[in-house]
């Protein structure tokens, strides 16, 4: 069988990171596509992309079209949140959140499709438990990825049977070398904060065979958080 081809945004760090590093170990050809340059610890070809930019997404599908001749998995990662009261919010920056987290994902698809259908591929895409529950200032980030769920369960109508798409919705995911507290961790059902690899190994079962009868679907790996009662005693 040919070699399989993946596509990772945001896979300069973090989550995204994670998730290339994974797929490349189950033996797909890794494209990371990340505003900031990447050095990945294994072999990919790092493109510096900017994917709320239509133009920029156009020649980087483009390019994998000429370079690695297919794409089996579109991982849509790239995000980023601002968080401010919406007094202070400036239309720019919720326009510019909306661009990364929502519509970077319909122009990845838009320009793959034909790729992803002739691969049989599948779409993967990371939301946030924030799609569903939500802290004070934090609106643009909220509707984002609640726009990107309800986005990928379209997606799957439009794209099967050929392409499956399917999302995946992170809580608290150790990225950003935060100092991690005893209670950050013992708050959390499975005792512990979640780590980038408790995403790649869930973004790798969607990416592959073994999820065949999965679309549509959003899958949370929040540690059981959103899950939790929590009146105070
Ligand atoms: N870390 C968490 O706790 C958490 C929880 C829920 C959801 N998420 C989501 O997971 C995804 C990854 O988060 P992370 O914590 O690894 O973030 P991160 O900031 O560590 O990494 C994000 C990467 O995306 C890249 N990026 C951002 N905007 C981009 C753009 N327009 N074009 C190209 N690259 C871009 C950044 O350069 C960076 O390398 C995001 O969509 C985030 O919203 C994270």
């Amino acid at each position: 069988m040919a070699e399989r081809v993946a596509l990772v945004t945001g896979g300069a760090r973090g989550i995204g990171r994670a998730v290339a590093a994974r797929l490349a170990r189950d033996g797909f050809r890794v494209v990371i596509a990340d505003r900031d340059a990447a050095q990945p610890d294994h072999p990919a070809r790092c493109v510096q992309v900017d994917v709320a930019d239509e133009a920029a997404v156009t020649a980087l599908v483009g390019g994998i079209r000429a370079v690695e001749g297919r794409l089996d998995a579109l991982v849509s990662n790239a995000g980023f949140m601002i968080r401010k009261p919406m007094r202070d919010l400036a239309l720019a920056e919720w326009n510019a959140v909306l661009a990364t987290n929502l519509t970077a994902t319909f122009l990845l698809v838009r320009a793959a499709e034909a790729m992803l259908r002739t691969a049989c591929g599948s779409v993967v895409t990371i939301a946030s438990t924030r799609a569903r529950q939500s802290e004070p200032d934090t609106e643009c980030y909220a509707a984002s990825k609640g726009g990107l769920v309800a986005l990928t369960h379209a997606l799957a109508m439009s794209l099967g049977p050929d392409v499956r798409a399917n999302c995946v919705s992170p809580g608290w995911i150790h990225t950003k070398g935060e100092a991690l507290r005893p209670e950050d961790h013992a708050q959390h059902p499975v005792g512990r904060v979640g780590m980038p690899e408790d995403i790649a190994g869930l973004v790798a079962w969607l990416a592959g065979p073994e999820s065949g009868f999965v679309t549509g679907a959003e899958f949370i790996s929040d540690g059981g958080m959103t899950r939790k009662m929590i009146y105070a005693e």
